[in-house]
């Protein structure tokens, strides 16, 4: 397997034009996955607010949610470099705020760096975490978390907000981050922007100019129904592989023919059930009640009978 990457070695990739690969993943059996195919980093994508956890945007993920997962995924892929994502309200409060979260995410996460979105709003921010030893990716372009300032989920930098884009290019590289994210920009300002910053720029819906990509595990992978951004190509149709497999499964129950005899556990014989006692049952015990009580009627007249309760009512 390849060496566990860091921000020196992802800088020089940059620095060699060879391209940085990231996807999501958001639990144990995802992450190894990831690592097993050879990505070089993975992104605990507060995305998983949307596609596992079914909300319609990021803004409702939380950062216990978020430890919660980045843990699962540092374990399945012990061996690449993890960055957390930084939920909405986790660090747009103050800076301190946002070095207290973030240090949360390394310490009880264990992953390898944060994400954070926002540009020159976010530059003290970014110097903060970073000053506190903290590696930050930042993300910038659309913003998920804040798409209702954008508008919706539309494409940032187009005429003159191209100047936007490559102002918040430049903030968050002076602030220290080892990395950005460009999302939905328009392919050539992406690969001018990323020729002028010095540290690799990872693309998603930016072309392929950038220097390295970013997609969502289920968009790669079939995973995402109906959803079908642009800029997302669909590497395997794992959803109907899912839903297949799951309908065959279905089927063999209905029909008995599973579990099959190569499923089922052996080591008990014919003889082995016949010898079996039948278990004393409720009827059984009532009836034994019934038999002392009569044999005491007989022995002792009126003994066996209560005072308030006839015979039916002990036989409910
Ligand atoms: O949350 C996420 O998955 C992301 C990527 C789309 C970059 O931020």
């Amino acid at each position: 397997m390849a060496k566990k990457k860091n921000v020196l070695t992802l800088q020089e990739m940059k620095n060699n034009g060879e391209k940085i690969t990231m996807i999501t993943a958001y639990d144990y059996p995802m992450a190894s996955f990831a690592e097993q195919a050879g990505v070089d980093t993975i992104l605990v994508g507060d995305s998983l607010q949307m596609v596992v956890l079914g909300d319609d945007s990021t803004v409702g993920a939380t950062l216990d949610t978020m430890i919660h997962h980045t843990k699962a995924v540092v374990k399945g892929a012990p061996g690449t470099f993890v960055i957390g994502d930084m939920p909405f309200g986790s660090y747009h409060v103050s800076p301190e705020q946002a070095v207290a979260s973030a240090v949360r995410f390394m310490k009880e996460g264990r992953c390898d760096a944060v994400k954070m979105e926002g540009g020159v709003n976010m530059e003290d921010t970014i110097r903060a975490i970073t000053s506190a030893g903290i590696p930050v990716c930042a993300h910038i372009g659309l913003t998920p978390q804040t798409t209702a300032m954008l508008g919706g989920h539309k494409v940032q930098g187009r005429g003159e907000a191209a100047q936007k884009v490559l102002d918040d290019a430049l903030a968050v590289e002076r602030a220290g981050a080892f990395m950005v994210v460009f999302e939905c920009v328009p392919g050539v300002l992406a690969e001018h922007i990323s020729k002028i910053l010095t540290i690799p720029v990872i693309g998603i819906g930016a072309g392929a100019g950038t220097d390295g990509q970013v997609l969502v595990f289920h968009d790669v992978l079939g995973l995402s129904g109906d959803f079908k951004a642009k800029f997302v190509k669909k590497f395997r149709d794992l959803g109907t592989e899912a839903t297949e497999g799951i309908a065959d499964y279905i089927k063999e129950v209905k029909e008995g023919t599973f579990p099959a005899e190569e499923n089922t556990f052996g080591g008990v014989t014919e003889e082995d059930i016949s010898s079996l006692k039948e278990p004393i049952g409720l009827d059984d015990i009532k009836g034994g009640f019934r038999t002392i009580r009569d044999g005491l009627k007989n022995l002792v007249p009126g003994a066996g009978r209560d005072q308030n309760n006839s015979d039916e009512d002990h036989d409910k």
